[in-house]
This record gives C-alpha cells, sequence and structure tokens, in this order.
C-alpha cells in the first residue's frame, strides 16, 4: 500500500485513469451487498466512489468491506476509471484497504434530524456533504479576498479584540473583566484600521467581532467575521467602487473553483453571473422610501384584500398592517406590525429584500439620514461646504410631513450599505469617515461617547489629516449568498463551523 501515490480525491481526474491511487479519508456511505458495495469515500476535498467487488478482493478484504459502517476512518487503494455513467466523474476499483477505526454506531444518520439534534452534534455534522460544502466555499471566499487585497496593494494588519470603547453603538456590547477594569469584545475594527493608514495608506483587517444581539433572526450571530477595508485619500464613490470590484472578483473565483460545491448546495451559478458586471445599482436612502412604501402598500393591499390604490392611501393615512418577517426564528417574532416608511426610519429585513428585488445583483442604498448611522460618518455637504438638506426630505416635510419622523433633519451622510441580491439583506456597511475635527467632536458628545477613551482616534484628526473611506463585510452573510441565495436559502447557523448565537455556545 505504502507504494501507491496518495492524492486527495479533488485531484483524481480521468488523466489519472488505469493508475492505482490511495485515497486517505472516511466512510461517508455504503450502498450495494451481495457481492458488490459502492464505497463512498470522502477525504474533506471531495467525494469518489469505490466499487468494491468480492471476487476482486482477498477474503479479509472483502470481510472489512462487510463490516465497516458509517464514518469508519479508512485508507483505500483502487484503481482509477472513468464512472461508466456519469463519463464527467471518476470512480475507483478497490484493490485494498486499510480500516484505521471501525465505526458501527455514528450518530448522524441518513433519516432527517431536527436542527436541536444537529447543532448539538455540530462537531459530527460539519461532515456532512452540504455543511463541507459550505466550509470549502467560506475558505475560497477568504482567500479571493486576500488576493484581491494583496494585488491591489493593501496590507493586513490585524486589530485588537479586547477594546475599551463602542464602535457601532453600546447597545451590543460584551463586557470582559480586564483584571479589574471592564473593556469590550470588538465590535469592528475600524477605528483601529484608520489608524493604522496614517502609517500604511492602505490596509484591511479580517477577524472575528462580537455583537451582544438580542434577537434570533437567520442574518445574526453574536460572533461572525468581518473583512474590514481602510484606504487613505479614498472618498465615498471610491469605496463603493473598491467594493464592487471585490466582490465581483470573488464571485469570479467562487464560479471557478466552486463548481462542486454549488452543485451539492443546489446553488444555480447563473443566478451570480449577473454579479460580475460592475458598476452595481445605487440609490439614495431618499429613492428608497417610494420602494419601501409600494411593497408595503403591496402587503397591506393583500391582507385586507384592497386595490393598490386603495392600500398606498390607507397606509399614507396612518394605517398599519401585520407582516412576517420570515428572518426571525421564532414564529412569535416574525409578526411585525408595519405602517408606512418615513424619513429617518431604518430598513428591516423585508425593506431590504423588497430594495433588492427589482435587481438581479447587489444594490448600494446611500446617503442616510445622520440620524441612523454612527459618529464616525462624514456628513453629505453642498459644494460650498454649507449644510445640505436632501431634497427628497424637504419634499415630504412640506408635503408629506407624516412620512418624516419627528426631529428629522434631513442632513444625510456618505456612506453605503450594499443589499444583496435574492433577499441576502445588507452584506457591506461602508463610509467616507468624519475628517472635519470640529465635527467629528460634536459627534462623539452628541452620540454620548466617553470621549477619553476616543481622545487617540481624534488625535488622527489632528496630525497628517487626510480624506479617508471604507467599510466592512460580514463573511457569513455573503458566504450564504454565495451558497444559497433564493435557491436552498442557508441560515448563517450553517456558514461558520461552531456558530455562537443567542443562547448557543457549545460545542
Ligand atoms: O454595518 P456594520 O455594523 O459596519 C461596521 O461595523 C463598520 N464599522 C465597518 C467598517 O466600516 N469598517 O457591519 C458590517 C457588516 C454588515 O454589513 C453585515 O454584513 C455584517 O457586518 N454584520 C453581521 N453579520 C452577522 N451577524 C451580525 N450580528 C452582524 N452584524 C453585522
Ligand atoms: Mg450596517
Amino acid at each position: 500500500m505504502s507504494n501507491t501515490q496518495h492524492v486527495r480525491i479533488k485531484d483524481i481526474s480521468a488523466a489519472l485513469a488505469g493508475q492505482a491511487v490511495e485515497v486517505r479519508g472516511w466512510l461517508r456511505n455504503k450502498p450495494g451487498g451481495k457481492g458488490r458495495y459502492f464505497l463512498w469515500l470522502r477525504d474533506g476535498s471531495g467525494e469518489i466512489q469505490a466499487v468494491a467487488e468480492q471476487s476482486e478482493l482477498s477474503e479479509s478484504v472483502w470481510a472489512d468491506c462487510e463490516r465497516i459502517g458509517l464514518e469508519s476512518s479508512i485508507i483505500a487503494t483502487g484503481t482509477v476509471r472513468q464512472h461508466p455513467k456519469n463519463p464527467d466523474e471518476c470512480e475507483l476499483l478497490l484493490t485494498d484497504i486499510r480500516v484505521l477505526q471501525e465505526v458501527t454506531d455514528y450518530p448522524i444518520g441518513k433519516k432527517a434530524h431536527g436542527v436541536e439534534f444537529l447543532m448539538k452534534n455540530r462537531h459530527l455534522w460539519l461532515r456532512g456533504a452540504k455543511q463541507s460544502a459550505i466550509l470549502r466555499i467560506r475558505s475560497e471566499v477568504q482567500q479571493a479576498f486576500a488576493d484581491f487585497f494583496h494585488r491591489r496593494g493593501f496590507y493586513r494588519v490585524d486589530t485588537p479584540i479586547f477594546t475599551p470603547n463602542a464602535c457601532e453603538g453600546t447597545t451590543t456590547l460584551f463586557e470582559v473583566d480586564y483584571h479589574g477594569d471592564t473593556v469590550f469584545l470588538a465590535q469592528s475594527g475600524q477605528l483601529y484600521n484608520e489608524a493604522d493608514i496614517g502609517a500604511l495608506g492602505q490596509v484591511y483587517c479580517f477577524g472575528p467581532v462580537f455583537r451582544a444581539e438580542k434577537s434570533k433572526t437567520r442574518r445574526h450571530l453574536l460572533e461572525f467575521w468581518m473583512l474590514e477595508m481602510e484606504a487613505a485619500y479614498y472618498d465615498h464613490q471610491d469605496n463603493m467602487r473598491f467594493q464592487e470590484e471585490m466582490l465581483a472578483f470573488t464571485v469570479r473565483r467562487v464560479l471557478n473553483n466552486c463548481r462542486a460545491d454549488l452543485k451539492i448546495l443546489g446553488r444555480d451559478p447563473a443566478k451570480l453571473e449577473p454579479a460580475l458586471v460592475t458598476p452595481y445599482p445605487k440609490l439614495r436612502y431618499g429613492e428608497c422610501i417610494e420602494i419601501v412604501n409600494d411593497w408595503r402598500a403591496g402587503q397591506l393591499a393583500q391582507a385586507r384584500e384592497v386595490g393598490l390604490d386603495e392600500a398606498r392611501e390607507l397606509l399614507m393615512s396612518g394605517k398599519s398592517v401585520n407582516i412576517r418577517d420570515e428572518s426571525f426564528e421564532d414564529k412569535s417574532e416574525q409578526k411585525q406590525r408595519i405602517s408606512a416608511f418615513r424619513w429617518g426610519d431604518d430598513f428591516g429585513a423585508p425593506d431590504e429584500t423588497a430594495i433588492g428585488a427589482s435587481h438581479d445583483r447587489p444594490v448600494f442604498v446611500t446617503n442616510f439620514p445622520v440620524e441612523i448611522k454612527g459618529f464616525y460618518f462624514k456628513d453629505e455637504l453642498n459644494d460650498d461646504g454649507t449644510e445640505r438638506i436632501d431634497p427628497v426630505f424637504a419634499r415630504l416635510q412640506a408635503n408629506e410631513p407624516k412620512l418624516v419622523v419627528p426631529g428629522a433633519t434631513g442632513h444625510t451622510i456618505l456612506g453605503s450599505d450594499l443589499i444583496g441580491s435574492e433577499g441576502a439583506g445588507e452584506l457591506i456597511g461602508g463610509s467616507q469617515r468624519e475628517d472635519d475635527l470640529k465635527r467629528l467632536e460634536a459627534k462623539i458628545r452628541h452620540h454620548n461617547l466617553p470621549p477619553e477613551f476616543l481622545e487617540w482616534y481624534v488625535d488622527l484628526r489632528r496630525y497628517g489629516n487626510v480624506p479617508h473611506a471604507g467599510f466592512g463585510l460580514g463573511l457569513e452573510r455573503t458566504v450564504a449568498w454565495l451558497g444559497g441565495g433564493s435557491d436552498n436559502p442557508l441560515h448563517l447557523r450553517e456558514t461558520i463551523a461552531f456558530p455562537r448565537m443567542l443562547h448557543q455556545y457549545e460545542p
């Protein structure tokens, strides 16, 4: 056995036909019997069928084939040949087998198991065909990002996980006792990236971030991986261009290198192809208000069994309607009461789906009201530097004041959310950063953030200040979009090996 060439299953092709190879892996399944078994072998890189013919094998090897159960660890030797029915695939004609561990009681069977059982056995569930395909896509995506940044001359810098201050709001912070002091698990590496560009010009970080999210949706994890870019001398437009080019590059890589995995997941590659073409559509927040209200009117029309025009009127006159937001897992949380979307409201998952629905590729929503974004977003001003009022806001305030959240100013920011197609939700959040010292200080006060912890950050506006921009991409949401989309929607818990969710931190 030791003389035979060890190959990984993904590398077995017709070019090896007639040759003896050794495969090191596990038994996925074993249909057959009566003189012939089809041993489905997997080694992490792929799966291949080894045909075990009793007439061709020694008695002891045949006895091994009869005994071994699912997930037994084995080293198999066989001759490569084209699959008789499927000329695109290869199979092995088994010649020998070495059983490292015989398993006969693997807990995950072929019957359907409940989610709770699978999550409890996540350490084993990972081996399933679908779960391992998702992890391979995730790995390819991570590599594609690294390659893209490298080609563009960006440096990778790792940002800290223990942090003294919030970056994305104080409601989702995890506290940690730091030898008597209270610190927080990082929600984002952005503020550190902004310091790092002072040293390196163009940087990215890629690591786990933490959000103490209280609701259980298929789009939220408490620990997830964020890819964050930051570049000196980039403005809001440069930032969006970089994002769409990066995503197109990544989609190309998945289409080129993950065909087999997309097939396992039942994902139609054709649905990803539009995302290869840049630029992506861009809609201002103000323009989305109408799209969202049209969608809401449609929901109301259905619920009340009235025409669209009538539904629109009802909505504008303040009527609300129950809808189901299926991104929530618990049925009790799915029921949501919606009325008209107003300037100053933030989008929920169904709104994002509605905004994405009329496009076959990701869409940027830009220029949100200052009131719904964080302290670091740069204000959108008039060309002469004076305060700008968004024209949609001005029109609504004059004609439909009900559609304006009380206190909203009509001021907007230079930032964007990238909404994935097929209901994938927000994949990326990014912006140009506030580089005006006075404005930044005012925003820190306005957001009630402790200025002493952000003094170092404000310093960046004092010493060699430059316009700059960046973004953060959620890896798990991106993998869910690429690998599932609308074909076989993936839950975020399947896109990371060991998910951390509300009440779920084991194994
Ligand atoms: O929009 P967010 O909160 O942006 C930031 O944290 C910025 N500081 C990033 C930056 O500009 N450097 O998060 C970025 C992305 C979202 O678009 C989403 O894809 C993902 O992170 N995300 C989550 N993914 C899984 N679970 C959660 N709870 C998530 N919250 C955000
Ligand atoms: Mg966001």
